[in-house]
């Protein structure tokens, strides 16, 4: 193997063009691809930032040429060599370096390679599998180059914008105590005191608001968050996100800093401009319209409410679904009358996945009316459903009959599948959404007990307080999330900075006062010491990258993401440990399954 000796780059392997012609070069990288073709032998010399074709000719370089039939993919080498033009014809437009090719005089061989076992290339059908247990080498890979490159701007930008804007950045602990954003936590035993155990932060919450407390008044950190739930395309188990508190402020003041940056990232990496200030909806209205808090707003097919129209129907199942409290809502698929029985069932079927009981249709056919539900209902109550539906001769109506959150599930998801199906969804627009006046509490029927909707910090609407106490269902909150495309990529509150107020919401939440001091002391004992009004926000920047780099699934925008089942293939954790190592924690393991 050779050493480098004092070798050094003239280049990256994506610098060299025309204006190069007869210059002395030293390019070093990874062998791409090599053609033999026993004269002259072509080497694509790859490297993070692109492929610079060498040529090792054995009349101008005889040994160097000898040198070069050991070269395999992947091989690491160094050359020195002048740059030349490609023959007449052999210039490669799609290369920025295709103009040209370097004729190599010296080849150093500075590292070997097993043959991998798959092909470093863009287009690739190797299992993710493989790919993830030798990440290394599908981290060569140009595409995902590209984007840990638009990861590293976005971080760039990020840091010179929250520094504009006056936000410090600070570091929050990693081995802390439970945070509460509602999954499991990752526990890490403690060696020096036996028994007890930190956690890993599911966010930094409580710290960002005690740095307000300390007077930090706007803080910023790109931060990693830990958490223990079920995994999706779209979740990992550690995560990062775009962190941020602001002090003395109100729920506008945070969200034109958030879309501020908003608005930096996509002219600069999308040269899009984005509205300003961005549109706003509130909870209701989106669980109305789009069934849905996180609504896909490119496409149209919105819900429609008919329960006053079916309340007295002879469709038993619309009738009594009114009566006992739910609704009646459905889509019309625009032009869609000619779906199949097949098509139908298809959707059927996925509106079962979310508890609906059936899906009730009508095809509205140049020669009348086609529906298994037809003959339940009275011409009077066809027309105004038609009406309602806005329905036209061509169009197909859907209709789902069951309890609010049911119902609204059930058409959500078949309104994403409509729009999927009938490509509805224009892939270079960027739709943007607030969601504002969440509810402040759910009922959670399987713990009995009224669970926070955001986290137990948030602060309620002030008008909404009186109804803590008499309606606290109706109580809503100062909470926000921020909606791009149909995902969820940010969510934050103005919070609640009077212990009282905190106090009482805890005891709402059935947080017995030992049990608030036990969890979360530090941050009621904080807020007797003066505590500012603040609010702030989290991005998921994972989710934001995936939308900006077109990524299918979280793990292509992470260096070294975690499979569903919370694994790394390529480090094969998490793992036993050794039993001295349990042994000094004084953990002994049950090992029932
Ligand atoms: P929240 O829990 O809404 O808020 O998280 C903020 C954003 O983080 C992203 N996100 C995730 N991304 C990938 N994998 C996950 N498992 C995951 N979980 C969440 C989402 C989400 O919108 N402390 C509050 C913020 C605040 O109130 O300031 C919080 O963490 O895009
Ligand atoms: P049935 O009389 O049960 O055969 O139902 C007639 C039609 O109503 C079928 O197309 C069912 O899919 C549909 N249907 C049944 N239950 C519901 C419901 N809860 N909401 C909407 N449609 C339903």
């Amino acid at each position: 193997m050779d050493h480098l000796n004092g070798w050094k780059r003239t280049g990256s392997c994506n610098y060299l063009n025309q204006s190069h012609l007869g210059r002395q070069v030293t390019l070093m990288g990874w062998i791409h691809r090599r053609r033999d073709l026993g004269n002259l032998i072509f080497v694509d010399l790859r490297d993070r930032e692109g492929m610079t074709q060498v040529v090792f000719n054995p009349e101008h370089a005889p040994q160097t040429h000898q040198k070069a039939h050991d070269l395999r993919s992947e091989y690491v080498i160094a050359v020195k060599g002048k740059v030349g033009p490609r023959p007449e014809g052999m210039a490669n437009k799609k290369l920025a370096t295709g103009e040209i090719e370097v004729m190599v005089e010296e080849l150093k061989i500075l590292n070997q390679a097993k043959t991998p076992p798959f092909l470093i290339e863009d287009e690739t059908d190797t299992g993710e599998d493989l790919r993830l247990r030798y990440r290394y080498l599908d981290l060569r890979r140009p595409c995902l180059q590209n984007i840990l490159k638009l990861r590293h701007r976005i971080y760039q930008l990020t840091r010179r914008y929250f520094d504009q804007e006056g936000f410090l950045e600070i570091e929050t602990p990693v081995l802390t105590k439970s945070t509460p954003e509602g999954a499991r936590d990752y526990l890490v035993p403690s060696r020096v005191s036996p028994h007890t155990f930190y956690a890993l932060p599911q966010s930094p919450q409580l710290f960002k608001q005690i740095l307000m407390v300390a007077g930090y008044d706007r803080y910023f950190q790109i931060v990693k968050c830990f958490r223990d739930e079920d995994l999706r395309a779209d979740r990992q188990p550690e995560f990062t996100q775009i962190d941020l508190e602001m002090s003395f402020v109100e729920k506008d003041d945070v969200i034109e800093v958030v879309e501020g940056l908003m608005r930096e990232i996509f002219e600069k990496e999308k040269q899009v401009s984005i509205p300003q200030p961005l549109p706003r909806l509130t909870f209701q209205d989106a669980m109305d319209r789009y069934g849905n808090d996180r609504p896909d707003t490119r496409f149209g097919l919105e819900l429609k409410n008919i329960s006053d129209l079916v309340q007295n129907c002879q469709f038993k199942v619309f009738s009594d679904t009114i009566q006992k409290g739910g609704q009646v809502k459905g889509i019309n698929a625009k032009g869609c009358a000619t779906f199949s029985r097949k098509e139908i069932d298809d959707l059927s079927n996925l509106v079962k996945i979310y508890k609906a009981k059936g899906l009730a249709w009508m095809k509205m056919n140049p020669d009348g009316i086609q529906s298994p539900i037809k003959k339940f209902l009275s011409e009077e109550e066809i027309t105004d459903i038609q009406e309602r539906m806005q329905a036209e001769t061509g169009d197909i109506l859907f209709f789902i009959a069951d309890t609010p959150e049911v119902t609204a599930a059930g058409l959500g998801a078949l309104r994403l599948a409509l729009g999927q199906k009938l490509k509805l969804i224009d892939p270079n627009k960027y739709n943007f959404l607030w969601i504002t006046d969440f509810p402040l509490l759910e009922f959670d029927s399987e713990e009995d007990r009224y669970v926070a909707i955001h986290h137990p910090f948030t602060a309620p609407v002030e008008e909404d307080i009186p109804l803590l106490d008499s309606d606290p269902l109706k109580v809503r909150s100062q909470a926000y999330d921020i909606v791009l495309n149909g995902q969820e990529i940010g969510g934050g509150s103005i919070r609640i900075h009077q212990k009282e107020l905190q106090s009482r919401l805890f005891a709402k939440l059935g947080i017995h006062e030992d049990e608030a001091k036990l969890k979360f002391g530090f941050l009621m004992e904080a807020l007797e010491y003066g505590a500012p009004p603040h609010g702030g926000l989290a991005l998921g920047l994972d989710r934001l990258i995936m939308i900006l780099a077109e990524a299918a699934s979280i793990r292509d925008v992470i260096a070294f993401p975690k499979t569903l089942k919370a694994t790394c293939l390529m480090t094969d954790a998490p793992n036993a440990v050794a039993p001295e190592q349990l042994k000094e924690l004084k953990i002994k393991l049950n090992t029932e399954k």
